[in-house]
């Protein structure tokens, strides 16, 4: 489609969500927009876990993607997230592309197939440019945070503002400054940060006078731990700015969206 009439199509949908969705409740007593939040949360960590659950994705990506053979791969990836998303939210995978969540779902897609055309035509980089040298020991590795990153990148641009997301996390925390959270997501993270998930509320919500925004914690899983926890062995001392203690079910950081109204 023509974008011109893409971002039309968008901003007419976001104002009708907006207009329909700021004062109803559903039975749950979830705002649509929260339940919207949540669902792209979790399509967003369905994509993300078909990286974190395969060792060669993650550490052999210049062998496993590759121009040939991308198509397929890309493939293979959505049917795994169609299991995921089910698994997670108990939901069937919205398969339209005119609602205002088939269409989410279409941009979330296309980022993230987008994030792996990149990869294999060398337009992406998984080398690290930050200040930690530590860090540089997983250059070319397809890190889940790496590559969910450049994902929401390519999600804020195709939405056109009018969604945006974002993998952040406390100061206290954070590897990659690219994921800088602003002083609000840093105040809410460092307000949790000692929550483990089973104590946890699952939501901070914030309304301002043209977006609402939400932060949806996360958390190390077993997945996560070796490099982020801080036991002996671990690699957390190394990567983190501070020497703060993480354990597994501890929590990690958070997505931040925003709609637009
Ligand atoms: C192989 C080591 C490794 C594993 C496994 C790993 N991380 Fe990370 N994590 C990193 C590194 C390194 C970065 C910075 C990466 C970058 O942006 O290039 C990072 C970034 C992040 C960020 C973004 C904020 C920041 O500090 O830049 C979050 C949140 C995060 N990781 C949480 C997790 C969670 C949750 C898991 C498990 C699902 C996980 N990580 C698995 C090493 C790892």
């Amino acid at each position: 489609m023509h974008s011109i009439m893409k971002s039309k199509l968008i901003s007419i949908l976001v104002f009708i969500l907006a207009s329909q969705f700021s004062t109803s409740l559903n039975a749950a007593g979830k705002s649509p927009y929260e339940e919207m939040a949540f669902e792209l949360t979790a399509l967003f960590r369905a994509y993300r876990a078909t990286i974190t659950l395969d060792k060669k994705r993650i550490h052999e990506p210049n062998t496993y993607f590759t121009k040939e053979n991308i198509d397929q791969r890309i493939k293979e990836m959505h049917t795994e997230v169609k299991l995921k998303y089910k698994a997670m939210t108990n939901k069937d995978y919205p398969t339209d592309d005119y609602s205002f969540k088939g269409r989410t779902r279409t941009t979330l897609e296309k980022s993230f197939e987008k994030t792996l055309r990149d990869y294999v035509t060398g337009y992406v980089s998984l080398d690290w440019k930050g200040e930690n040298k530590f860090v540089k020991k997983w250059d070319g590795k397809m890190l889940p945070a790496r590559f969910a990153s450049y994902a929401a990148t390519n999600f804020n641009k195709i939405s056109e503002g009018m969604i945006l997301i974002k993998l952040t996390s406390s100061e206290q925390l954070l590897v990659n400054v690219n994921n800088k959270p602003d002083d609000w997501e840093n105040k809410v993270i460092d307000e949790m940060i000692y929550q483990t998930k089973n104590n946890n509320v699952a939501f901070v919500e914030k309304q301002e006078k043209d977006q609402y925004r939400f932060l949806i914690p996360e958390y190390y899983g077993q997945g996560c731990i070796h490099c982020h926890g801080t036991k002996e062995g671990q690699l957390g001392n190394k990567i983190h700015p501070t020497n703060i203690e993480r354990n597994i079910y501890d929590l990690a950081g958070a997505i931040s969206i925003i709609f637009k109204y």
